[in-house]
């Protein structure tokens, strides 16, 4: 019996958890799996009615789950930066969530602004380093308000930090679903003292991989790459502001904000899953938003909780979902409601299996 904490949020988070629950429910059903939900209020609604965004107490019970199951955190009336801080980086932070995984995948019948560009080239996975870099909230004013003010933010590169996610990068590279292709994301040639670290340490682990071939990109270039030749990339590692940026540009090469999901990940203790499209305000309780990106936040849930049958099954039945029954990606132009596409997933899950 698996133990969920479920956050479902602000703005649109709430109505594609339902989707992604609605699903899970009907995948344990028939994969005889087991789970047991316990719902959270945090978000900006909470805030504004208590001033609170996360209390200790809170923090404390989350630790007690397997998982964390959160839809989306923003909320047009809370100053930005409060609920980001205060909910999801606190979360990300106090748990040591140390990875970010976030597969780039792009499936049939799904458009893809790349021209020439199909499932066959688009599909690898970007690991991004969650804990550190420039999110650590390190740095500080001199001289606020006055026209001599200095302002610092520090990226802070642990080898501890550094060595752990290259290290889940090198074993993610080596699993049997993927090539064996890990490529370090970084800028060697203007950070000279953290990417000298990441370097160095990339090397040094490469040799205790044999399986696993290495190359290393600049962030600039990666981003020209991944919209020229995608098909280059097998997994990709990189610290947490490069990772925030390049997973953006590659939500999009997978068809857009509607499909995108990933998962913060300690891999001893509890990792949370999310869409990473954001609340979308604009959308709020219409039914139109696309639930594809939280349904697929529980699949890779499932595939750490080590359900990899049923998420394997789940993946299939979303790839008919998308090729058979969606017209667009997008919100508001799927051809069916929010809820519609998750009663969708829900019955092409009978037709498909896990199988490896
Ligand atoms: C993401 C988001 C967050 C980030 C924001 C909401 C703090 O953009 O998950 O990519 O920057 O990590
Ligand atoms: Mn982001």
């Amino acid at each position: 019996m698996y133990k969920i904490a479920v956050i479902p949020g602000d703005g649109t988070g709430p109505e594609v958890v339902r989707e992604g629950l609605k699903v899970l429910e009907r995948l344990a059903g028939l994969e005889g799996f087991d789970f047991q939900q316990r719902f959270f209020d945090f978000g900006g609604d909470r805030y504004l009615e208590t001033g609170e965004v996360l209390p200790d107490e809170g923090m404390e019970e989350l630790r007690g789950f397997d998982a964390i199951y959160l839809g989306a955190v923003g909320h047009p009336d809370v100053k930005p930066g409060i609920l980001e801080q205060g909910l999801l980086l606190r979360l990300r932070f106090e748990l040591d969530q140390y990875i970010n995984l976030r597969p780039v995948k792009l499936y049939p019948g799904v458009a893809t602004p790349l021209r020439d560009k199909g499932p066959e080239e688009v599909d690898f996975v970007v690991v991004r380093e969650n804990t550190e870099g420039l999110y650590a909230g390190t740095g500080g004013f001199l001289r606020k308000n006055t026209p001599d003010e200095v302002a610092v933010q520090e990226s802070v590169n642990t080898r501890m930090g550094v060595e752990r996610c290259l290290r889940y990068a090198y074993e993610y590279a080596s699993r049997p679903d993927r090539r064996g292709k890990l490529t370090l994301c970084g800028k060697t040639n203007v950070l000279t003292y953290a990417w000298d670290l990441w370097e160095r340490a990339f090397r040094e682990l490469a040799p205790e991989y044999p399986g696993v071939s290495t190359d290393y990109a600049h962030v600039d270039a990666i981003c020209m790459w991944m919209v020229k030749n995608p098909e280059w990339f097998d997994v990709i590692v990189t610290d947490n502001m490069f990772g925030d940026i390049i997973t953006d540009l590659g939500a999009m090469i997978q068809g857009g904000m509607g499909v995108a999901a990933g998962g913060n990940i300690n891999p001893g203790g509890t990792s949370m899953f999310e869409p990473i499209g954001g609340s979308a305000p604009k959308y709020t309780g219409k039914d139109l938003i696309n639930p594809i990106a939280a349904i697929m936040a529980a699949q890779m849930m499932l595939d750490h909780l080590g359900e990899r049958r049923a998420a394997r099954r789940l993946e299939r039945a979303v790839m008919l979902t998308c090729s058979e029954d969606l017209k667009s990606m997008s919100a508001g132009m799927m051809g069916h409601s929010t809820s519609q596409v998750g009663d969708l997933v829900a019955r092409r899950l009978e037709e498909v299996d896990g199988e490896p």
